[in-house]
């Protein structure tokens, strides 16, 4: 196993009918924005509910967070809590409603350049945010019990990470995840399945703990996967689901492994050039990436192919062909496409996607860092 930091703040409100702990969880005399995406959350009355348990304190709401919230949006946001004095933030949302958040409550603080921490700068650390909490609405991402974001500007979508963006709560109700469309659901099963690979398909470390969670959540989510899709207000499996997303990206599955996010950053470039879903474009890139990287990854392949999919027979190779062949059979039954050539792109549109890679500096990639933009071509060509 190799050494780790482990480190998780956030409090984590589970089942129905939680929405009283928000009064004990912000402060009495706090003014709070509550934050939310396109809508769908006061269309199901979830604001004026949490309005109802805030009570007497100023609230001011931030409506319009984007899916793949925008830079610009997000610091039209950090003004308001500027100028408000806003001292505790609600993010009331999906992913991308709570990673704007995030990135709200540390540029409302920050002093230098947002946009050139964005970008990447390493040498800019924010050093304080303002606290939020959050109330999920779409299990996904995992961003409600971790400290990540991510935030498109101009033609790329930029990850970043800092010890103050981990919320001080999070609600996970199953319950208020019912009114989702099918296809974000859908989207959510293939996210938080591909988070899990990506700590876990990489090279052997003896981490027997992260594997088996790992292995655990896999399984759960083939068991519930369709379940939860068909069935939008089956509790058990509703619940399942959320709490697999969660488990997959709060550092707990990450801690003292290798870790590939490569087919997340190619996956980036997808939705920033051609608009794909998040969800979508993981499973578009990652069984071309296994194809592509089985020399890398085999021990860890064989593994998988053997505890999550049952194939312990046969030649090496074709134990891994059957493997891939499994997970997009796995992705095509939620109903989602597995071809970059189903979204409408074409093989010309490759070159410029490489491109887009080496502009946003994504030109070593994967758990062994010599994942190259040439390597790039090749799993975007596989997943034609
Ligand atoms: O905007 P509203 O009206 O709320 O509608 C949203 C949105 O259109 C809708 N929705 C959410 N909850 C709903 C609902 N509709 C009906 N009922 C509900 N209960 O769903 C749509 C998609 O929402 P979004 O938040 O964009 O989806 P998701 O949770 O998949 O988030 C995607 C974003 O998260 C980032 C992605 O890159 C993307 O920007 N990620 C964040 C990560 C993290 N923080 O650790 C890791 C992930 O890998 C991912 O990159
Ligand atoms: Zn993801």
């Amino acid at each position: 196993m190799l050494n780790f930091n482990f480190y998780n703040p956030t409090r984590i409100f589970f089942g129905t009918n939680r929405f009283d702990v928000i009064d004990r969880q912000i402060p009495a005399g706090a003014r709070v924005l509550i934050t939310l995406g396109g809508g769908s959350a006061r269309r199901n009355g979830l604001i004026d509910k949490a309005k109802a348990v805030l009570g007497s304190r100023a609230v001011f709401e931030f409506e319009g967070i984007e899916p793949n919230p925008r830079f610009e949006t997000l610091m039209r946001a950090a003004e308001l809590v500027r100028s408000e004095k806003i001292d505790f933030i609600l993010a009331i949302g999906g992913g991308s409603v709570i990673d704007g958040t995030k990135f709200i409550a540390l540029a409302a603080l920050y002093e230098g350049d947002a946009l050139e921490f964005l970008r990447g700068n390493p040498k800019l650390k924010p050093s304080k945010a303002v606290p939020f909490g959050s109330v999920l609405t779409l299990p996904a991402t995992g961003s409600e019990m971790n400290s990540g974001g991510v935030v498109s500007q101009g033609d790329g979508k930029f990850a970043f990470r800092s010890e103050y963006t981990f919320p001080v709560f999070s609600i996970l109700d199953p319950t208020v995840t019912y009114t989702l469309p099918a296809i974000q659901v859908a989207n959510g099963v293939v996210d938080a399945f591909v988070h899990t690979t990506e700590q876990y398909l990489t090279y052997p470390v003896d981490a027997r703990i992260q594997d088996r969670m790992a292995e655990g959540i896999l399984h759960t989510l083939i068991e519930i996967g369709k379940t939860t899709i068909e069935e939008p207000e089956n509790y058990d499996a509703r619940a399942n689901l959320v709490w697999s997303a969660t488990m997959a990206l709060n550092g707990i599955i990450g801690a003292g492994v290798p870790q590939d996010w490569a087919t997340h950053m190619i996956g980036h470039e997808l939705t920033a050039r051609f608009g794909i879903d998040h969800g979508q474009t993981l499973a578009i890139v990652l069984p071309s990436l296994m194809n592509v990287r089985r020399n890398q990854k085999k021990a860890k392949l064989l593994q998988y192919a053997e505890r999550i999919w049952n194939i312990s027979s046969g030649p090496e190779e074709e134990r891994i062909d059957r493997a891939i062949e499994k997970t997009r059979a796995f992705f095509e039954s939620l109903g989602i496409k597995t071809r970059l050539s189903e979204y409408g792109v074409t093989p010309g549109q490759i070159p410029a996607i490489v491109d887009q890679l080496k502009d946003h500096g994504m030109t070593a990639l994967s758990e062994t860092r010599d994942l190259s933009p040439e390597i790039s071509r090749e799993i975007l060509e596989g997943a034609m």
